[in-house]
Protein backbone atom coordinates (compact mmCIF):
# COMPACT_ATOMS: atom_id res chain seq x y z
CA UNK A 1 0.00 0.00 0.00
CA UNK A 2 2.75 2.29 1.03
CA UNK A 3 5.92 3.11 -1.44
CA UNK A 4 8.88 5.57 -0.77
CA UNK A 5 10.74 6.85 -3.86
CA UNK A 6 13.99 7.80 -2.67
CA UNK A 7 17.31 9.12 -4.09
CA UNK A 8 15.74 10.61 -7.11
CA UNK A 9 15.92 13.57 -8.79
CA UNK A 10 12.31 15.71 -8.91
CA UNK A 11 11.30 17.21 -12.12
CA UNK A 12 8.11 19.00 -12.45
CA UNK A 13 7.31 22.14 -14.85
CA UNK A 14 8.54 24.60 -12.49
CA UNK A 15 11.52 22.49 -10.34
CA UNK A 16 14.49 20.38 -10.01
CA UNK A 17 15.46 18.90 -6.58
CA UNK A 18 16.45 16.11 -4.75
CA UNK A 19 13.57 15.04 -2.46
CA UNK A 20 12.09 11.41 -1.31
CA UNK A 21 8.41 10.87 -1.75
CA UNK A 22 5.87 8.64 0.10
CA UNK A 23 3.12 7.50 -0.96
CA UNK A 24 0.25 5.96 0.28
CA UNK A 25 -3.55 4.68 -0.92
CA UNK A 26 -2.49 5.72 -4.61
CA UNK A 27 -1.58 9.31 -3.42
CA UNK A 28 1.48 11.21 -2.83
CA UNK A 29 1.33 12.10 0.59
CA UNK A 30 5.03 13.36 1.42
CA UNK A 31 7.86 15.21 -0.30
CA UNK A 32 10.80 16.03 1.40
CA UNK A 33 14.14 15.37 2.27
CA UNK A 34 15.51 12.06 4.73
CA UNK A 35 11.47 10.92 5.08
CA UNK A 36 11.14 7.73 7.74
CA UNK A 37 10.03 4.58 5.22
CA UNK A 38 7.84 3.48 7.78
CA UNK A 39 7.17 0.23 6.48
CA UNK A 40 6.49 1.47 2.92
CA UNK A 41 8.26 -0.58 -0.07
CA UNK A 42 11.57 1.55 -1.39
CA UNK A 43 11.82 2.28 -4.76
CA UNK A 44 15.10 3.40 -5.71
CA UNK A 45 15.72 6.17 -8.02
CA UNK A 46 18.93 6.97 -7.72
CA UNK A 47 20.71 8.69 -10.33
CA UNK A 48 17.48 8.95 -12.37
CA UNK A 49 14.60 11.97 -13.10
CA UNK A 50 11.23 11.25 -10.62
CA UNK A 51 8.96 12.83 -12.95
CA UNK A 52 4.55 13.07 -13.17
CA UNK A 53 3.34 10.70 -15.52
CA UNK A 54 3.00 11.47 -19.06
CA UNK A 55 -0.08 12.77 -20.17
CA UNK A 56 -1.25 12.21 -24.06
CA UNK A 57 -4.09 14.55 -24.80
CA UNK A 58 -4.31 12.88 -28.53
CA UNK A 59 -4.97 8.98 -29.34
CA UNK A 60 -7.28 6.99 -31.71
CA UNK A 61 -7.40 3.40 -30.26
CA UNK A 62 -9.67 0.94 -31.42
CA UNK A 63 -10.70 3.88 -33.62
CA UNK A 64 -12.95 3.14 -37.14
CA UNK A 65 -11.36 5.40 -39.77
CA UNK A 66 -11.26 5.55 -43.55
CA UNK A 67 -13.07 2.14 -43.98
CA UNK A 68 -10.95 0.60 -41.74
CA UNK A 69 -10.18 0.28 -37.71
CA UNK A 70 -6.35 1.59 -36.01
CA UNK A 71 -4.77 -1.61 -35.34
CA UNK A 72 -4.28 -0.67 -31.47
CA UNK A 73 -6.82 -1.13 -29.33
CA UNK A 74 -6.78 -0.44 -25.61
CA UNK A 75 -5.16 -3.55 -24.51
CA UNK A 76 -1.75 -2.71 -26.81
CA UNK A 77 -2.71 1.11 -27.26
CA UNK A 78 -2.33 1.33 -23.44
CA UNK A 79 0.71 -0.93 -22.49
CA UNK A 80 2.71 0.81 -25.22
CA UNK A 81 1.67 4.07 -23.68
CA UNK A 82 2.78 2.83 -20.24
CA UNK A 83 6.28 1.60 -21.35
CA UNK A 84 6.50 4.52 -22.85
CA UNK A 85 6.30 6.59 -19.82
CA UNK A 86 2.31 8.21 -20.23
CA UNK A 87 0.13 7.29 -17.42
CA UNK A 88 -2.63 8.78 -18.68
CA UNK A 89 -4.74 9.50 -22.70
CA UNK A 90 -7.41 11.23 -23.69
CA UNK A 91 -8.79 9.27 -26.82
CA UNK A 92 -11.54 11.00 -29.41
CA UNK A 93 -14.83 9.26 -28.83
CA UNK A 94 -16.49 9.26 -32.12
CA UNK A 95 -20.32 10.57 -32.84
CA UNK A 96 -21.12 9.38 -35.77
CA UNK A 97 -24.22 11.02 -38.07
CA UNK A 98 -27.77 10.88 -36.16
CA UNK A 99 -26.68 8.74 -33.53
CA UNK A 100 -27.16 10.42 -29.84
CA UNK A 101 -24.11 11.51 -28.92
CA UNK A 102 -24.42 9.13 -25.83
CA UNK A 103 -24.59 6.21 -27.93
CA UNK A 104 -20.67 7.08 -28.80
CA UNK A 105 -19.98 7.67 -25.22
CA UNK A 106 -21.16 4.12 -24.12
CA UNK A 107 -19.46 2.66 -27.04
CA UNK A 108 -16.28 4.30 -26.00
CA UNK A 109 -16.48 2.81 -22.37
CA UNK A 110 -17.22 -0.51 -23.97
CA UNK A 111 -13.84 -0.47 -25.66
CA UNK A 112 -11.94 0.88 -23.07
CA UNK A 113 -13.78 -1.21 -20.24
CA UNK A 114 -11.49 -3.64 -18.76
CA UNK A 115 -8.93 -3.30 -21.18
CA UNK A 116 -6.81 -0.49 -20.00
CA UNK A 117 -3.11 -0.59 -18.08
CA UNK A 118 -3.45 2.93 -17.26
CA UNK A 119 -5.65 5.78 -16.53
CA UNK A 120 -8.34 7.58 -19.37
CA UNK A 121 -10.73 10.30 -20.10
CA UNK A 122 -12.75 11.00 -23.72
CA UNK A 123 -13.00 14.11 -25.79
CA UNK A 124 -16.22 13.88 -27.45
CA UNK A 125 -16.11 14.27 -31.56
CA UNK A 126 -18.66 16.26 -33.47
CA UNK A 127 -19.56 16.31 -37.34
CA UNK A 128 -23.15 17.65 -36.87
CA UNK A 129 -25.45 19.30 -34.80
CA UNK A 130 -28.77 18.81 -34.85
CA UNK A 131 -31.34 20.63 -32.86
CA UNK A 132 -31.59 17.28 -30.72
CA UNK A 133 -27.70 16.84 -30.08
CA UNK A 134 -27.48 20.51 -29.64
CA UNK A 135 -29.78 19.75 -26.30
CA UNK A 136 -28.02 16.63 -25.46
CA UNK A 137 -24.69 18.17 -25.81
CA UNK A 138 -24.12 20.20 -22.43
CA UNK A 139 -25.77 18.01 -20.51
CA UNK A 140 -23.56 14.84 -21.39
CA UNK A 141 -20.53 16.74 -21.41
CA UNK A 142 -21.44 17.50 -17.74
CA UNK A 143 -22.94 14.12 -16.78
CA UNK A 144 -19.71 12.46 -18.23
CA UNK A 145 -16.90 14.91 -17.19
CA UNK A 146 -15.96 15.40 -20.07
CA UNK A 147 -13.90 18.74 -21.11
CA UNK A 148 -13.00 18.89 -24.20
CA UNK A 149 -15.26 18.83 -27.71
CA UNK A 150 -13.15 17.71 -31.29
CA UNK A 151 -14.34 19.00 -34.90
CA UNK A 152 -12.53 18.27 -38.12
CA UNK A 153 -12.36 20.86 -40.39
CA UNK A 154 -10.87 17.91 -42.95
CA UNK A 155 -11.70 14.38 -44.20
CA UNK A 156 -14.87 16.19 -45.99
CA UNK A 157 -16.36 12.11 -46.73
CA UNK A 158 -16.23 11.32 -42.90
CA UNK A 159 -15.76 13.78 -40.25
CA UNK A 160 -15.78 17.64 -41.60
CA UNK A 161 -18.34 19.72 -39.82
CA UNK A 162 -19.67 22.78 -41.72
CA UNK A 163 -18.44 26.10 -40.40
CA UNK A 164 -21.86 26.27 -38.91
CA UNK A 165 -21.21 23.53 -37.36
CA UNK A 166 -18.09 24.75 -35.90
CA UNK A 167 -19.14 28.02 -34.68
CA UNK A 168 -22.12 26.12 -32.81
CA UNK A 169 -19.88 23.67 -31.31
CA UNK A 170 -17.74 26.92 -30.30
CA UNK A 171 -20.78 28.42 -28.36
CA UNK A 172 -21.96 25.54 -26.60
CA UNK A 173 -18.56 24.90 -25.63
CA UNK A 174 -18.50 28.98 -23.86
CA UNK A 175 -21.22 28.04 -22.14
CA UNK A 176 -20.59 25.40 -20.24
CA UNK A 177 -16.81 25.79 -19.99
CA UNK A 178 -15.15 23.49 -22.43
CA UNK A 179 -12.48 23.84 -24.64
CA UNK A 180 -12.91 23.08 -28.63
CA UNK A 181 -10.22 20.85 -30.19
CA UNK A 182 -10.10 21.00 -34.18
CA UNK A 183 -8.22 19.97 -37.11
CA UNK A 184 -7.58 22.56 -39.02
CA UNK A 185 -7.13 21.45 -42.65
CA UNK A 186 -9.55 22.87 -45.09
CA UNK A 187 -10.95 19.31 -46.66
CA UNK A 188 -13.01 20.88 -49.34
CA UNK A 189 -10.00 22.14 -51.39
CA UNK A 190 -7.93 19.32 -49.88
CA UNK A 191 -10.81 17.25 -51.66
CA UNK A 192 -10.34 19.23 -55.04
CA UNK A 193 -6.35 18.91 -55.25
CA UNK A 194 -6.98 15.02 -54.56
CA UNK A 195 -9.03 14.53 -57.39
CA UNK A 196 -6.92 17.04 -59.54
CA UNK A 197 -3.76 14.27 -58.68
CA UNK A 198 -5.72 11.49 -59.54
CA UNK A 199 -6.88 12.29 -62.72
CA UNK A 200 -3.35 13.58 -63.35
CA UNK A 201 -2.40 9.69 -62.74
CA UNK A 202 -0.60 10.97 -59.94
CA UNK A 203 -0.89 7.71 -56.87
CA UNK A 204 2.53 7.39 -55.18
CA UNK A 205 2.39 8.28 -51.36
CA UNK A 206 4.14 11.16 -51.69
CA UNK A 207 1.00 13.09 -53.55
CA UNK A 208 -0.88 13.10 -49.88
CA UNK A 209 1.25 15.69 -48.93
CA UNK A 210 1.80 17.64 -52.02
CA UNK A 211 -2.13 17.87 -51.94
CA UNK A 212 -2.52 19.37 -48.28
CA UNK A 213 -0.50 21.99 -48.64
CA UNK A 214 0.78 24.33 -45.60
CA UNK A 215 -1.72 27.31 -46.77
CA UNK A 216 -4.61 24.88 -46.52
CA UNK A 217 -3.58 24.24 -42.73
CA UNK A 218 -3.28 27.98 -42.51
CA UNK A 219 -6.05 29.29 -43.88
CA UNK A 220 -8.06 26.88 -41.51
CA UNK A 221 -6.17 27.56 -38.17
CA UNK A 222 -6.96 31.33 -39.14
CA UNK A 223 -10.97 30.48 -39.45
CA UNK A 224 -10.84 28.59 -36.07
CA UNK A 225 -9.00 31.05 -34.23
CA UNK A 226 -11.61 34.26 -35.37
CA UNK A 227 -15.18 32.06 -35.06
CA UNK A 228 -13.56 30.45 -31.53
CA UNK A 229 -13.01 34.58 -30.61
CA UNK A 230 -16.29 35.57 -32.03
CA UNK A 231 -17.81 32.73 -29.80
CA UNK A 232 -15.45 33.55 -27.03
CA UNK A 233 -14.53 30.11 -26.70
CA UNK A 234 -11.21 28.24 -25.79
CA UNK A 235 -9.70 26.80 -28.78
CA UNK A 236 -6.77 24.09 -29.04
CA UNK A 237 -5.38 23.38 -32.36
CA UNK A 238 -4.20 20.15 -32.84
CA UNK A 239 -1.05 18.59 -34.46
CA UNK A 240 0.21 21.91 -35.72
CA UNK A 241 2.78 21.15 -38.43
CA UNK A 242 4.26 24.27 -40.28
CA UNK A 243 5.23 28.04 -39.64
CA UNK A 244 1.91 29.26 -41.60
CA UNK A 245 -0.24 27.69 -38.63
CA UNK A 246 2.00 28.89 -35.97
CA UNK A 247 2.10 32.47 -37.27
CA UNK A 248 -1.87 32.23 -36.47
CA UNK A 249 -1.41 31.15 -33.06
CA UNK A 250 1.30 33.21 -32.21
CA UNK A 251 -0.59 36.10 -33.61
CA UNK A 252 -3.94 35.39 -31.90
CA UNK A 253 -1.70 34.75 -28.75
CA UNK A 254 -0.48 38.07 -28.59
CA UNK A 255 -3.75 39.92 -29.07
CA UNK A 256 -4.67 37.90 -25.63
CA UNK A 257 -7.27 34.91 -27.60
CA UNK A 258 -7.51 31.55 -25.45
CA UNK A 259 -6.12 29.38 -28.00
CA UNK A 260 -3.88 26.84 -27.39
CA UNK A 261 -2.03 24.71 -29.44
CA UNK A 262 -0.31 21.21 -29.62
CA UNK A 263 2.50 19.42 -32.15
CA UNK A 264 3.36 16.02 -32.33
CA UNK A 265 6.99 14.16 -32.45
CA UNK A 266 6.78 13.41 -36.10
CA UNK A 267 6.45 17.21 -37.32
CA UNK A 268 9.49 18.06 -35.03
CA UNK A 269 11.63 15.43 -36.33
CA UNK A 270 10.70 13.84 -39.54
CA UNK A 271 10.08 15.80 -42.93
CA UNK A 272 8.46 15.52 -46.41
CA UNK A 273 11.30 13.65 -48.16
CA UNK A 274 9.75 10.32 -46.16
CA UNK A 275 6.71 10.06 -48.38
CA UNK A 276 8.83 10.29 -51.68
CA UNK A 277 10.93 7.23 -50.80
CA UNK A 278 10.90 4.75 -53.94
CA UNK A 279 7.92 2.15 -53.96
CA UNK A 280 5.52 2.22 -51.61
CA UNK A 281 7.40 3.01 -48.71
CA UNK A 282 6.38 6.46 -48.09
CA UNK A 283 2.60 5.33 -46.85
CA UNK A 284 4.44 4.39 -43.79
CA UNK A 285 4.43 8.38 -43.11
CA UNK A 286 0.94 9.24 -44.49
CA UNK A 287 -0.78 11.16 -41.76
CA UNK A 288 -2.75 14.35 -41.52
CA UNK A 289 -1.55 17.18 -41.74
CA UNK A 290 1.01 15.70 -43.47
CA UNK A 291 5.03 15.70 -42.98
CA UNK A 292 6.36 18.88 -44.33
CA UNK A 293 9.68 20.22 -45.72
CA UNK A 294 12.22 20.52 -43.29
CA UNK A 295 12.63 24.03 -42.33
CA UNK A 296 9.37 23.99 -40.43
CA UNK A 297 11.06 22.18 -37.66
CA UNK A 298 13.18 25.13 -36.44
CA UNK A 299 9.67 26.56 -36.20
CA UNK A 300 8.03 24.44 -34.16
CA UNK A 301 10.97 24.01 -31.77
CA UNK A 302 11.02 27.54 -31.52
CA UNK A 303 7.31 27.89 -30.55
CA UNK A 304 7.62 25.30 -27.98
CA UNK A 305 11.00 26.68 -26.50
CA UNK A 306 8.96 30.36 -26.32
CA UNK A 307 5.59 28.63 -24.96
CA UNK A 308 3.69 29.53 -28.04
CA UNK A 309 2.67 25.86 -28.44
CA UNK A 310 1.78 24.22 -25.07
CA UNK A 311 1.74 20.06 -25.41
CA UNK A 312 3.10 17.40 -27.48
CA UNK A 313 0.24 14.49 -28.19
CA UNK A 314 0.95 11.35 -30.01
CA UNK A 315 -1.79 11.57 -32.62
CA UNK A 316 -1.19 7.98 -32.43
CA UNK A 317 -3.44 6.00 -34.82
CA UNK A 318 -1.56 3.40 -35.97
CA UNK A 319 -1.86 1.25 -39.40
CA UNK A 320 0.91 -2.01 -40.45
CA UNK A 321 2.21 -1.14 -43.65
CA UNK A 322 1.61 -4.95 -44.53
CA UNK A 323 -1.91 -4.76 -43.70
CA UNK A 324 -4.18 -1.77 -43.97
CA UNK A 325 -1.46 0.67 -45.63
CA UNK A 326 -2.10 -1.77 -49.07
CA UNK A 327 -5.53 -0.15 -49.25
CA UNK A 328 -4.11 2.54 -50.71
CA UNK A 329 -1.32 0.71 -52.68
CA UNK A 330 -2.85 2.21 -56.13
CA UNK A 331 -4.23 5.48 -54.87
CA UNK A 332 -2.59 7.11 -51.91
CA UNK A 333 -5.79 9.04 -51.47
CA UNK A 334 -7.11 5.16 -49.99
CA UNK A 335 -3.67 5.12 -47.88
CA UNK A 336 -5.40 4.97 -44.34
CA UNK A 337 -4.02 8.39 -42.67
CA UNK A 338 -1.89 7.69 -39.22
CA UNK A 339 1.06 6.33 -37.45
CA UNK A 340 2.59 4.74 -34.67
CA UNK A 341 3.48 7.40 -32.12
CA UNK A 342 2.12 6.41 -28.42
CA UNK A 343 4.96 4.74 -27.15
CA UNK A 344 8.54 6.84 -27.99
CA UNK A 345 6.24 10.38 -28.04
CA UNK A 346 8.43 10.56 -24.18
CA UNK A 347 11.38 9.23 -25.68
CA UNK A 348 11.86 11.05 -28.93
CA UNK A 349 10.66 14.56 -27.17
CA UNK A 350 13.45 14.08 -24.33
CA UNK A 351 16.19 12.63 -26.89
CA UNK A 352 15.54 15.39 -29.47
CA UNK A 353 14.44 18.43 -27.13
CA UNK A 354 16.32 17.84 -23.39
CA UNK A 355 19.29 16.01 -24.98
CA UNK A 356 20.17 17.88 -27.28
CA UNK A 357 20.14 21.06 -25.63
CA UNK A 358 16.68 22.63 -27.17
CA UNK A 359 14.24 22.71 -23.98
CA UNK A 360 14.92 22.09 -20.43
CA UNK A 361 14.05 19.26 -18.43
CA UNK A 362 11.15 21.70 -16.95
CA UNK A 363 9.85 22.65 -20.29
CA UNK A 364 9.42 18.52 -21.28
CA UNK A 365 7.60 17.71 -18.03
CA UNK A 366 5.21 20.83 -18.72
CA UNK A 367 4.48 19.95 -22.37
CA UNK A 368 4.73 16.11 -22.19
CA UNK A 369 2.29 16.20 -18.92
CA UNK A 370 1.15 19.48 -17.06
CA UNK A 371 -0.21 21.75 -19.73
CA UNK A 372 -2.26 19.14 -21.15
CA UNK A 373 -3.45 18.18 -17.61
CA UNK A 374 -4.53 21.91 -16.88
CA UNK A 375 -5.90 22.91 -20.49
CA UNK A 376 -8.32 19.21 -20.18
CA UNK A 377 -9.21 20.07 -16.26
CA UNK A 378 -6.86 17.20 -14.96
CA UNK A 379 -4.61 19.32 -13.27
CA UNK A 380 -3.20 19.51 -10.26
CA UNK A 381 -5.15 15.64 -9.49
CA UNK A 382 -2.51 14.68 -12.46
CA UNK A 383 0.47 16.45 -14.15
CA UNK A 384 2.02 17.28 -11.38
CA UNK A 385 4.07 15.96 -8.20
CA UNK A 386 2.53 17.30 -5.39
CA UNK A 387 1.03 16.92 -2.50
CA UNK A 388 -2.23 15.27 -2.80
CA UNK A 389 -1.89 14.28 -6.57
CA UNK A 390 -2.41 11.16 -7.89
CA UNK A 391 1.08 9.13 -7.44
CA UNK A 392 1.63 8.49 -11.70
CA UNK A 393 4.94 8.49 -11.65
CA UNK A 394 7.95 7.95 -14.14
CA UNK A 395 11.30 6.65 -13.08
CA UNK A 396 13.26 7.67 -16.34
CA UNK A 397 17.10 7.12 -17.16
CA UNK A 398 18.47 10.08 -18.68
CA UNK A 399 21.76 8.67 -20.01
CA UNK A 400 20.14 5.23 -21.13
CA UNK A 401 20.24 4.60 -24.97
CA UNK A 402 18.27 2.87 -26.92
CA UNK A 403 17.60 2.04 -30.82
CA UNK A 404 13.86 2.29 -31.42
CA UNK A 405 12.73 -0.88 -33.76
CA UNK A 406 9.22 -2.44 -34.61
CA UNK A 407 10.46 -5.69 -33.68
CA UNK A 408 11.33 -4.46 -29.87
CA UNK A 409 8.24 -2.21 -29.60
CA UNK A 410 4.77 -2.73 -27.90
CA UNK A 411 2.73 -1.53 -30.16
CA UNK A 412 0.60 -3.55 -32.56
CA UNK A 413 1.96 -2.53 -36.06
CA UNK A 414 4.65 -3.91 -38.13
CA UNK A 415 6.60 -0.88 -38.56
CA UNK A 416 8.38 2.08 -36.61
CA UNK A 417 8.53 5.23 -38.25
CA UNK A 418 11.74 5.84 -36.20
CA UNK A 419 13.47 2.21 -37.01
CA UNK A 420 16.76 2.38 -35.83
CA UNK A 421 16.72 5.91 -34.48
CA UNK A 422 19.18 5.62 -31.08
CA UNK A 423 17.27 7.98 -28.61
CA UNK A 424 18.79 8.95 -25.25
CA UNK A 425 16.55 8.48 -22.13
CA UNK A 426 14.11 5.99 -21.35
CA UNK A 427 11.59 5.20 -18.94
CA UNK A 428 12.39 2.37 -15.87
CA UNK A 429 9.66 2.34 -13.84
CA UNK A 430 6.15 3.67 -14.27
CA UNK A 431 3.45 4.11 -11.64
CA UNK A 432 -0.11 4.87 -11.87
CA UNK A 433 -1.94 5.87 -8.69
CA UNK A 434 1.24 4.33 -6.83
CA UNK A 435 1.17 0.97 -8.21
CA UNK A 436 3.54 -0.15 -10.66
CA UNK A 437 2.37 -0.89 -14.21
CA UNK A 438 6.12 -1.12 -15.96
CA UNK A 439 9.08 -2.07 -13.02
CA UNK A 440 12.59 -2.06 -14.73
CA UNK A 441 11.01 -2.41 -18.40
CA UNK A 442 8.52 -5.29 -17.33
CA UNK A 443 5.14 -4.57 -17.72
CA UNK A 444 3.58 -5.91 -14.45
CA UNK A 445 0.15 -3.87 -14.45
CA UNK A 446 -3.26 -5.27 -15.40
CA UNK A 447 -6.13 -4.87 -18.48
CA UNK A 448 -8.30 -3.35 -16.73
CA UNK A 449 -6.78 -1.31 -13.77
CA UNK A 450 -7.00 1.78 -15.68
CA UNK A 451 -9.58 4.30 -14.58
CA UNK A 452 -11.74 6.43 -16.00
CA UNK A 453 -11.01 9.93 -15.03
CA UNK A 454 -13.82 12.49 -14.95
CA UNK A 455 -13.08 15.94 -15.42
CA UNK A 456 -14.64 19.59 -14.05
CA UNK A 457 -15.72 21.54 -16.79
CA UNK A 458 -15.69 24.73 -14.43
CA UNK A 459 -12.46 24.24 -14.02
CA UNK A 460 -11.29 24.30 -16.98
CA UNK A 461 -13.11 27.03 -17.80
CA UNK A 462 -12.46 29.47 -14.63
CA UNK A 463 -10.06 31.37 -16.67
CA UNK A 464 -7.55 31.95 -19.06
CA UNK A 465 -5.43 28.79 -18.65
CA UNK A 466 -2.15 29.92 -17.55
CA UNK A 467 -0.55 28.07 -20.21
O1 LIG B 1 -3.63 11.17 -39.87
C1 LIG B 1 -4.07 11.30 -38.74
N1 LIG B 1 -3.67 12.28 -37.99
N2 LIG B 1 -4.99 10.41 -38.31
C2 LIG B 1 -5.78 10.52 -37.16
C3 LIG B 1 -6.95 11.42 -37.34
C4 LIG B 1 -6.54 12.85 -37.13
O2 LIG B 1 -6.61 13.64 -38.05
O3 LIG B 1 -6.16 13.20 -36.03
ZN1 LIG C 1 -6.48 15.38 -37.02
ZN1 LIG D 1 -5.61 12.66 -34.38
Amino acid sequence: MKKMITGGLIATASDLYEADILIENGKIVQIGKNLSADGAEIVDATGKYVMPGGIDPHTHLDMPFNNTVTDDDWKSGTIAAAFGGTTTILDFCLSAGEEKLATAVEKWHEKAKGNSAIDYGFHLMISDLTPETEVELPLLLEREGITSVKVFMAYAKEFQASDRTLFKTFKIAKDIGAVVMVHCENGSVIDELVEEARKAGQTAPIYHALTRPAEVEGEATKRAIELAHIAGAKLYVVHVTCKEALDEIIAAREKGYDVYGETCPPYLTLDQSALAQPGFEGAKYVWSPPLRPKYHQEHLWNALKAKQLQTIGSDQCSFSYNGKKQLGINDFSKIPNGGPFIEDRFSILYSEGVAKGRISIQDFVDMISTNAAKIFGLYPQKGTIAIGSDADIVIFDPDKKRKISAETHHMNVDYNPYEGWEVTGEPISVLVRGEYVIKNRQFVGALGSGRYIKRALRQAAAERINV
